[in-house]
């Protein structure tokens, strides 16, 4: 059964795992869209570092800094008035130096007023992991395919399909939860794999391209309005086409200024 939080936690968001409400996430980047979608009733916002590539049209989500992070993440922390709002910690600002990672995670919850922070990886990041926690900021793991790595991964193509892989994955899963972290994304794997890791852990897995056995989707708003109409992968889908909307609304606007259509008398002072 689905409760009316009047805002959400973290406390929350295990409470619907334990209640069996699947909880829902979606990117945000600033703070007009961050609103509808927050007003919508969206559980979880992310201020993801897709922002790189959705915002700043950058090929990867390797470019992005500590500063942007925060100024996207600052919008939209002023619109969430329900949603717990979550920031990605860039590349850069947390691997292979805890002390950085705690540094960076204190400049986001300051600067943005943001309630969690989310790192990718499992057992190389584990230090950082718990140095952040022990300021008392929740975090969020993310495993599977990490887009921080993709030059040591090289393609986009689905993660942890041998049984290696796997088995890493669920015992990284397994670290992040005994470390204290609250959820998990687990990001493009096969579903049966994502299914077992929420099954075997009690805090709430959130899915993308990961199969409807785990505790929540989240998805990339701009990929599921249709705004991005170049990226199609197998697990998208799409409410919207506003990559056409916009585009012929666009068109119009353009026609109706060549003809001189408007303005029109009730649109003149
Ligand atoms: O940056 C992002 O948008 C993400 C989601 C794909 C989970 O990390």
């Amino acid at each position: 059964m689905t409760k009316d939080y009047k805002r959400i936690t973290t406390n929350v968001l295990q409470e619907m795992k334990d209640n069996k409400e699947k909880i829902s996430m979606l990117t945000s980047y600033d703070f007009t869209l961050a609103k509808i979608v927050d007003n919508a009733g969206i559980d979880v916002i992310l201020v993801g570092d897709s922002a790189s590539n959705v915002m700043a049209g950058h090929e990867t989500t390797l470019p992005i800094t500590l500063d942007h992070m925060i100024y996207h993440a600052s919008s939209v922390v002023k619109a969430a008035s329900r949603a717990l709002v979550v920031v990605d910690l860039p590349f850069g600002s947390y691997q292979g130096d805890s002390k950085k990672a705690l540094r960076s995670s204190i400049r986001i919850m300051k600067e943005s007023g943001a309630h969690a922070v989310k790192l990718e990886g499992g057992d190389e990041i584990i230090d950082s992991v718990q140095r952040i926690l022990t300021a008392g900021i929740p975090v969020m793991g993310h495993l599977g395919l990490t887009p921080q790595s993709i030059y040591k991964f090289g393609t986009y193509t689905v993660r942890a399909k041998q049984d290696a892989e796997a088995e890493k994955l669920i015992e990284d899963a397994k670290l992040l939860q005994e470390a204290g972290c609250f959820a998990i994304v687990l990001e493009k794997i096969p579903a049966d794999l994502a299914k077992k890791v929420s099954n075997e852990l009690e805090i709430p897995i959130i899915g993308i391209g990961a199969g409807n056995g785990v505790d929540g989707q989240v998805l990339v708003l701009h990929d599921m309005l249709g705004m991005t109409h170049e990226f199609n992968p197998r697990f998208l889908r799409r409410y919207l086409n506003l990559y056409e909307d916009i585009n012929q609304a666009v068109k119009k606007y353009v026609d109706d200024v060549k003809n001189q259509d408007f303005p029109n008398e009730n649109e003149e002072y």
